[in-house]
């Protein structure tokens, strides 16, 4: 009897297998992926994809694979099967529909690095709280009243510290700007105390870990990487510990504390609800996408210039225009009035956020089964919208390798060089440098500002050229020039009246 109902049980079990096997493979059948390759077992095209190439280029590995399945296609990328977009309205799809259908999916190694409550790799409320602070944090309000100053401060720091006739790295210099710049908003450090500068040397081991394999072994980029992450993340702890020492002797006084709102750590501190560990991986990571980047961004800007001298001649112009101005009304410091003259700036900034793409690529996963254009998307997938190829795509923008910020002009009114985009609105649904959807950078406006107030003292008071022209930005898929950029600067009379 029990040998009768194991052997039912038997061919019961195998029947639904095969029934539910069938379902499974009718399934994959209907299925409709895009094209693509899967490459290796586990590395898939991993290698390939991560190739340097020159940053003003998509690589060769896109090229041929637009090239060969089109604008969307299928791969296995960062151990795991993946699609990856070229395309500008799924692009654009992926990143609206950030916690609906897609969610930000950063390789583990990233988390291991930036810390588990760095607001790349969080999700759901987690990250909506840590980015209400941050974007508080960056508020226009703040912009205008005290990073505007800031800015300018730090700007010319490093900029007034270039002899005449002197050649250096642009690329530490706009480093030096930016790090100092952070440091200052994010915990009060002063540029050029020893206290920063030992901070900025653990901080480029730590950014070389970044961007390195992520193989943990002694020895490695990335082993040092983790070292440095534990020396930056005690120095912050003992700044935080300094800031509640402060804080409390402030009590116990009866002295109001309220210069500690000033910086990003003294406002943590005192008006969120944010855990040590939570608070030490935001100012870390924050510290990293507000320097990082805006540096590279200004190298690319002093790089591209350089190619175009009416451009240079153009944005003199604009910025003599205002500094006359000044004079004339007796005024030292920029403002927000004047920062909001600088119209073809803001077009040299697009262009060369555009042609340099400092962030390639971001990182995604498909949470739900999505339909797009007919393709299916299976839930659990990596997706990878690639912004940089839309920017040089040459049926959005007219000779995409060519930098050409009046590209940008009367852009309101039908361009002539967007290619079939006639409206700011269009504009922006193809032009993502910043991301977009939930997940939009919030320091986009602080980054316009730093490049904008960098390229006005810049233009005012130096001539500069290039002095090795094989040292091209490349993409590691980090933007970098790997020699730095060396440039000689020669000082301009500012007489403008
Ligand atoms: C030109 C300079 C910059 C570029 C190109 C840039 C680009 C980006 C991009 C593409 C993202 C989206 C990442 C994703 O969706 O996965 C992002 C996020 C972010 N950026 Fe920037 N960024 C720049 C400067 C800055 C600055 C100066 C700051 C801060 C001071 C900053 C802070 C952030 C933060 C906090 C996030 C995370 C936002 C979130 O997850 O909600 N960025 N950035
Ligand atoms: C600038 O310095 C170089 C050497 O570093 C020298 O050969 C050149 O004559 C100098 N030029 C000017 C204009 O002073
Ligand atoms: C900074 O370091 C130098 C030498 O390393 C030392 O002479 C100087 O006193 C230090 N300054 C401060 C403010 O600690
Ligand atoms: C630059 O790009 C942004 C979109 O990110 C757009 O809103 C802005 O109008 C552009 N600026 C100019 C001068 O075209
Ligand atoms: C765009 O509008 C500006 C004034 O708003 C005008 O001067 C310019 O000629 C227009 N450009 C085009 C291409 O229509």
């Amino acid at each position: 009897m029990s040998d009768l109902n194991f052997l039912l049980y038997l061919s019961l079990t195998i029947l639904t297998g095969i029934v539910l096997l069938n379902l499974l493979r009718r399934k994959q059948n209907t299925l409709n992926l895009p094209p693509g390759s899967m490459g290796w077992p586990f590395v898939g095209e991993t290698i390939g994809y991560l190739k340097p190439y020159s940053a003003t280029t998509i690589g060769a590995f896109m090229e041929q694979h637009i090239a060969r399945y089109g604008k969307i296609f299928k791969s296995n990328l960062f151990g795991g099967p993946t699609i990856v977009s070229a395309d500008a309205g799924l692009n654009r799809f992926i990143l609206q529909n950030e916690g609906k259908l897609f969610e930000c999916s950063y390789p583990s190694s990233i988390g291991g690095i930036l810390g588990k409550w760095s607001m790349l790799v969080l999700v759901g409320d987690m990250h909506r709280d840590m980015r209400a602070i941050s974007l508080n944090f960056l508020s226009n309000a703040r912009l205008k009243t005290k990073l505007l100053k800031e800015v300018e401060a730090h700007s010319l720091f490093v900029l007034n510290s270039w002899k005449h006739n002197s050649t250096f790295c642009a690329q530490d210099e706009a480093k030096r700007f930016t790090f100092n710049l952070m440091a200052k908003h994010i915990m009060s450090l002063d540029p050029g105390e020893n206290e920063t500068e030992k901070l900025k040397k653990e901080y480029i081991t730590f950014m070389k870990g970044v961007v390195s394999l992520p193989l943990n072994f002694p020895g490695t980029a990335y082993r040092r990487a983790l070292q440095s992450r534990s020396t930056i993340l005690e120095f912050i702890e003992n700044k935080m510990q300094e800031r509640i020492t402060e804080m409390e002797e402030g009590k116990v006084n009866e002295i109001d504390a309220a210069g500690d709102d000033d910086d990003l750590l003294g406002w943590v501190l005192k008006h969120s609800s944010l855990v040590k560990e939570q608070i030490l991986d935001l100012v870390l990571s924050l510290l990293f996408a507000g320097h990082e980047t805006s540096s590279v961004s200004i190298a690319l800007a002093i790089y591209f210039l350089q190619t175009s001298p009416e451009t240079v001649e153009q944005l003199r112009e604009e910025h003599i225009e205002i500094a006359r101005a000044k004079r004339q009304l007796g005024e030292v410091g920029l403002n927000w009035d004047d920062y909001k003259k600088m119209g073809f700036t803001q077009c040299v900034i697009n262009e060369t956020l555009r042609l340099g793409n400092v962030v390639r690529f971001l990182h995604r996963k498909a949470v739900k089964d999505v339909r797009y254009k007919g393709y299916d998307i299976v839930r659990g997938w990596k997706v990878l919208p690639v912004v940089s190829a839309v920017h040089l795509d040459p049926t959005l923008f007219d000779h995409p390798q060519r930098f050409n910020p009046r590209r940008w002009q009367n852009n309101g009114n039908g361009s002539t060089s967007l290619v079939g985009t006639s409206s700011t609105t269009n504009n922006n649904n193809i032009f993502m440098p910043f991301g977009g959807g939930p997940r939009l950078c919030t320091g986009s406006e602080l980054a316009k500002l730093e490049m904008a107030v960098f390229i006005h003292h810049l233009v005012l008071k130096f001539d500069w050229e290039l002095l090795d022209p094989s040292d091209q930005p490349s993409a590691f898929p980090f933007v970098d020039f790997p020699k730095g950029l060396r440039i000689r600067v020669q000082r301009r009379d500012t007489v403008y009246i």
